[in-house]
């Protein structure tokens, strides 16, 4: 009997719909190709339901979301609503909730899609980033002190453990193992100035290291890092970093390989639900047009397939976005493609 895969969809808001649904099609066309079934279910999430029923992540949906193989989201962010409701309300929410402990970016830069970096080519950009998605800055530790008047402090603690880096390390040097590529991990911290924390992310690095002794060690200071993925993005194999720094490098990483309509992540829980989404918002302004490119959706499904187990499906994907991406489309951004959202869906799914 083929397998199912319960999977949760969470279009949410703005073009996060449009650009799912492309996503789900070439997902399906994979299972399809290869022998296994999806069982998906459509979850409400976001601004609308915000603004019609003031909830925004209910208990009992979280609850649901523990008993699917993976949640496959669109966007969330909605221009009626407060920046961070949404965001901490639902994708932090969700990430702690599910401990989803890992943020995975992958980096890579296909053939005919245009970087800003003069000189470099898709064999100079091809990394991963293993962000923490579970600690640091994102906790929520902290608060204020004479809120409102001139002696007013506020305190964001950074909250580290050792069980929360060296899960994250560990991780990354597998991931580092199975790409088999330059088979390189470099550490992304700030040792010069966070010496506490990044102090016990350093021993930690070199203990776990010692497990993986055909893995290469490197480390970057956080700011480093930035300018090395700039001037030598070819430099770097797979980076691990704690939860700030890899917010802000994945963006950087993100524009690198070609910008919002390419990248994708996966909020993972290894031994638990994966969240898998686009990296770029809901961009209400394109929003019904048909204009908006799913293909960082369809590589967040991508890496969805590979991640529940289907991992020759998954390669399929890779290889008939790559097909598209190369042969097909004049630009990776929106209303630029010489093809509609959903054509580009189509092709995709037609090429596995
Ligand atoms: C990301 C996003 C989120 C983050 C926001 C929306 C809370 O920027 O996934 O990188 O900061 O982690
Ligand atoms: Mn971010």
């Amino acid at each position: 009997m083929a397998k199912t895969y319960k999977i949760a969809l969470v279009p949410g808001d703005g073009t996060g719909p449009e650009v799912l649904a492309e996503g789900v099609k070439v997902v399906k066309a994979a299972a399809d190709k290869f022998g296994f079934k999806l069982a998906m279910t459509n979850y409400d999430l976001g601004g609308e339901r915000y603004k019609r029923t003031g909830e925004i992540l209910p208990d009992s949906v979280l609850e649901e979301f523990r008993t699917y193989d993976a949640i496959y989201l669109g966007a969330i962010g909605h221009p009626d609503v407060k920046p961070g409701i949404l965001e901490k309300g639902i994708l932090l929410n969700m990430r702690f909730a599910l401990d989803q402990y890992i943020n995975l970016r992958p980096v890579k830069l296909y053939p005919g899609v245009e970087t800003p970096l003069k000189d470099k080519g898709p064999e100079d950009i091809d990394f991963v980033v293993v962000r923490e998605n579970s600690e640091g800055l994102y906790t929520g530790a902290g608060g204020f002190l004479k809120k409102g008047t001139p002696d007013e402090v506020a305190i964001q603690e950074s909250i580290n453990t050792r069980k929360g880096a060296e899960r994250c390390i560990r991780y990354a040097f597998n991931v580092c193992r199975k790409r088999n590529k330059d088979n390189k991990l470099t550490l992304c911290g700030k040792t010069n100035v966070l010496t506490y924390a990044f102090d016990m992310w350093e021993r930690t690095f070199y203990e776990v290291a010692k497990e993986y002794p055909d893995i290469k060690t490197d480390y970057a200071h956080v700011d480093a890092t930035c300018m090395w993925m700039v001037k030598n993005p070819e430099w770097f194999d797979v980076i691990v970093t704690d939860n700030m720094f890899g917010d802000i490098i994945t963006d950087l990483a993100a524009i690198i390989q070609g910008g919002m309509g390419i990248a994708a992540g996966g909020n993972l829980n290894p031994e638990g639900v994966s969240m898998f989404e686009p990296m770029g918002g809901s961009a209400p302004k394109y929003t019904g047009q048909n204009v908006i490119n799913p293909m960082a959706t369809i590589m967040a499904g991508q890496m969805m397939l590979d991640v529940i187990g289907e991992e020759k499906a998954a390669q399929a994907v890779e290889k008939a976005a790559i097909t598209v991406i190369s042969t097909k489309l004049k630009s990776m951004a929106a209303g630029h493609m010489g093809y509609s959202t959903s054509e580009v869906g189509d092709l995709v799914a037609k090429f596995i």
